[in-house]
């Protein structure tokens, strides 16, 4: 990383270091809320070409910086590359969500995926769009990199999209635990090539979407989760990393002895009650109700406010989940404001 970089307040803020003020950013930064992304989506009739497409993906990755001011990139992709790039291909329906025609169902099926180097092979538009979104920021703040948690993508390949329960994927845990380790261990060395190739084009932390997290028992997070993690995070020493686990509250301890440097928090999650259960080795990033941006902006920052003093010191700003395509963009701008105009 570059004396630059390394030096930015986000970076010193995930390693830990004491900054003048918490870094802010948003978990979906780039996208609907932006006026901007909505006229460049346009010109795209899929998501998926939009994604494959390096000077796109760079553009719709520096809206938010321009528009916003936030005090980091994320470069514009999506979790769902990684299922692609190992075979199982998907289609994104506007306004629905993702769909896998083909699903996972048993070991013939794992058996068949690519995995490991071969596979983040298929994604070369995404390091495209890092070593140009990385040439176009020009030091302005550090770019995020990402990939979806293991367990989250297994939920996706075996479901084949979203689902209320997904039992699918927990009943795969329980009935064929073998298979589930096999297809993680595959999800884990293609993610672990990805980010890697991912570092080499320029990103500067990675971070780590467990969105499906909560949807575990603890003694299944511990065993179908943890020690994924734990060998992406131990893949990457170069950069801090983030684990953003939705709904975990009951693994942080375990989250905790990982050797991440950032832990997310969604907002049913306390500050306190992270710090109780991890100590205070980690950098905790959130976690402000994605809904409090519907808001006035006099309550908006009075909660803004109120969230930095709860976690007193190491922390990035963000919001607890993804930032909803329907918020108000004053509303995204009197949060981020708020947080640049602090002054402990
Ligand atoms: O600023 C950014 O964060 C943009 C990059 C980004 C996208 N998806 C772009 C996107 C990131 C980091 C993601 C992560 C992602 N994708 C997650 C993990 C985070 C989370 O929200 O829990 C998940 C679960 C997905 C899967 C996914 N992609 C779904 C369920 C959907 C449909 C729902 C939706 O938001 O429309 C997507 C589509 C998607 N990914 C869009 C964007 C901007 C919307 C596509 C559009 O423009 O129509």
């Amino acid at each position: 990383m570059s004396e630059l970089m390394s030096q930015s307040l986000f970076i010193r803020a995930a390693n830990g270091e004491k900054t003048e003020r918490p870094p802010v950013w948003l978990m979906r930064q780039a996208g609907r809320i932006l006026p901007q992304y909505r006229a460049l989506r346009q010109k795209f009739p899929d998501f998926k070409a939009f994604v494959k497409t390096p000077a796109a993906a760079a553009e719709a990755t520096i809206q938010p910086v321009d528009e916003l001011k936030v005090d980091a990139a994320i470069i514009f992709s999506d979790i769902l590359v990684i299922p692609e790039a190992m075979g199982l291909d998907y289609e994104m329906i506007e306004a629905k969500g993702p769909r896998f025609p083909k699903t996972i169902q048993n070991q013939e099926d794992i058996n068949i995926l690519r995995s490991g180097t071969e596979a983040a092979a298929n994604l070369e538009y995404v390091y495209q769009a890092l070593r140009l979104t990385k040439q176009e920021l020009n030091g302005r703040v550090p770019l995020i990199g990402f990939a979806g948690a293991p367990w989250t993508i297994l939920a996706y390949m075996v479901e084949g999209g979203g689902s209320k329960t997904f039992s699918k994927a927990r009943k795969m845990l329980y009935a064929e635990p073998l298979q589930a380790h096999a297809l993680l261990q595959k999800i884990t060395d293609t993610t672990i090539a990805y980010l890697k190739q991912q570092v080499a084009a320029g990103a500067d932390l990675i971070q780590l979407f467990d969105s499906w997290a909560g949807e575990l028992a603890p003694a299944h997070y511990q065993t179908f989760a943890i020690p994924y993690l734990q060998q992406i995070c131990d893949a990457l020493p170069e950069v801090p990393k983030t684990i953003f686990a939705k709904g975990a509250w009951f693994s942080l301890e375990a989250l905790g002895q990982t050797s991440c440097q950032v832990i997310g928090l969604d907002w049913n999650t306390s500050p306190m009650f992270a710090r109780e259960k991890m100590g205070g080795s980690k950098v905790l990033q959130g976690n402000l109700d994605p809904c409090t941006l519907y808001a006035d902006a006099h309550t908006i920052r009075q909660e803004t406010l109120k969230m930095i003093q709860d976690f007193d010191g190491k922390h990035i700003v963000n919001l607890g989940h993804g930032v909803y395509p329907d918020t108000p963009l004053d509303g995204v701008k009197a949060f981020v404001d708020t947080v640049r105009s602090y002054e402990s």
